[in-house]
């Protein structure tokens, strides 16, 4: 039988760290606990488990403490919190107060829905602004700065994009964000786990990331970093039982219990823990040469096959390694059952949930394109096989033309 080789690492990484799921099977039959609800031993393994995961990711990230990273069910978890959780605070203070969100055509739905969730909600109060990108997907700073107006209450933009892997020049961004005073949000589904971020030196008020992707970890994990100050200016979109302050009913104001109600992914973030670990030990200096490597002679690979491009740069400094090709004459759908039935490559075709990130490439007439995306644990040989494959598929639809 065909060996089955996963290209879809944009989706979700697979395979994840080694130790992951061991972590998550050791904490469901030997813990099991909910932290936070008792004074027991187990429960308090619980909690340092909890503890341990924003230590490492602060420490991966360089944000200025452990409680300032709020676990969430994944990025679109996140994003809905810091988008809407900055909006409503605005209302709260200030009912007809005009709100202003700048964003990029690059974006995800994960960002681009509850922009427009809030616009029906509130109408002629709120309106969001989408700026437009050059050939290879890339944001001039400048545009950013000229889209921010008095009323603009969050800038968000996406690091690296799911459609193209084009990364977005986030401190330059950022900067601008610090001088005008308005929250950066960034969307690091794409990047964390890839390229170093560091927060702090970035000038990023707010991160969206998923724990299932870069981060090694498990499905249903994901978190949210808040700068100093963010969590007064952001309001929870859940409230509930924290285990601490119980004897009030309203929600406690102290960090992360404001934005945690409910019981904890305890059983996923035991095994995000070994996946960050796995991170730190490496360095993601080391993993980023590691990957660049990989993009670099995917780029060269496919620029000598014919009937096929990518979208977006080839600068390995530009990108990440998530790709989206093009077929010559053959729809992206087609083309990845191709590769799957023929090759065993697991792509995904289609318009990835960033259709104006299509619109803006010129791939959204064409239904889109085929992604491949690598990961930490691709190899040399995985990208051989890839490019073989890939050329195959190619020449085939070249014959049949
Ligand atoms: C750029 C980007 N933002 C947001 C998301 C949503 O991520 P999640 O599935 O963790 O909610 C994705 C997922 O693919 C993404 O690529």
């Amino acid at each position: 039988m065909l060996e089955r080789l996963y290209l879809d690492n944009a989706a979700t990484s697979f395979p994840k760290a080694p130790g992951v799921y061991e972590a998550m099977v050791r904490y469901g039959q030997d813990i099991g606990a909910s932290p936070g609800r008792g004074a027991y031993a187990e429960a308090k393994q619980g909690a340092s488990v909890l503890a341990e995961g924003r230590r490492l990711i602060a420490r991966l990230i360089n944000a200025p403490g452990p409680d300032r990273i709020v676990f969430t069910l994944n990025t679109s978890d996140a994003l809905n919190l810091a988008i809407k959780g900055v909006v409503f605070h605005r209302l709260r203070s200030d009912p007809d107060s005009r709100i202003h969100v700048v964003t990029t055509a690059m974006d995800h739905n994960s960002v681009l829905r509850p922009l427009n969730a809030l616009a029906s909600l509130l109408p002629g109060l709120f309106r969001w602004t989408r700026v437009p990108v050059d050939a290879m997907g890339r944001v001039d700073p400048g545009d950013i700065q000229g889209a921010i107006t008095p009323e603009t209450a969050l800038v968000s933009v996406v690091h690296a994009s799911n459609a193209t892997g084009v990364l977005q020049p986030v401190a330059d961004i950022g900067a601008i964000c610090q001088k005008a005073r308005v929250p950066l949000l960034v969307d690091a589904a794409q990047s964390l786990g890839h390229v170093p971020v560091d927060v702090r030196a970035m000038g990023i008020d707010l991160l969206a990331f998923p724990g299932h992707k870069g981060l090694l970890g498990p499905l249903g994990t994901g978190g949210l970093f808040l700068g100093p100050d963010m969590d007064e200016r952001l309001d929870p979109l859940r409230e509930g039982g924290t285990g601490s302050r119980s004897e009030s009913d309203t929600q406690p104001i102290d960090m992360p219990d404001k934005y945690e109600p409910g019981s904890h992914n305890t059983v996923g973030i035991a095994g995000l823990n070994v996946g960050v670990r796995a991170l730190l030990e490496r360095g993601l200096d080391n993993i980023r040469v590691h990957e660049r490597a990989l993009i670099e002679r995917f780029v060269a690979g496919m620029a000598e096959i014919e009937g096929v491009r990518i979208v977006g740069p080839s600068d390995a400094d530009q990108r990440v390694a998530v790709f989206g090709l093009v077929f010559d004459g053959l729809d992206p759908h087609q083309a990845a059952e191709r590769l799957e039935r023929d090759h065993g490559l697991l792509t995904r075709a289609g318009l990835h949930c960033a259709p104006g990130a299509h619109e803006s490439m010129g791939t959204a007439s064409m239904g889109g394109t085929v992604r491949v995306s690598f990961g930490l644990f691709t190899t040399h040989g995985d990208v051989e096989r890839t490019l073989a494959g890939i050329a195959r598929v190619a020449q085939v639809c070249a014959v049949s033309r």
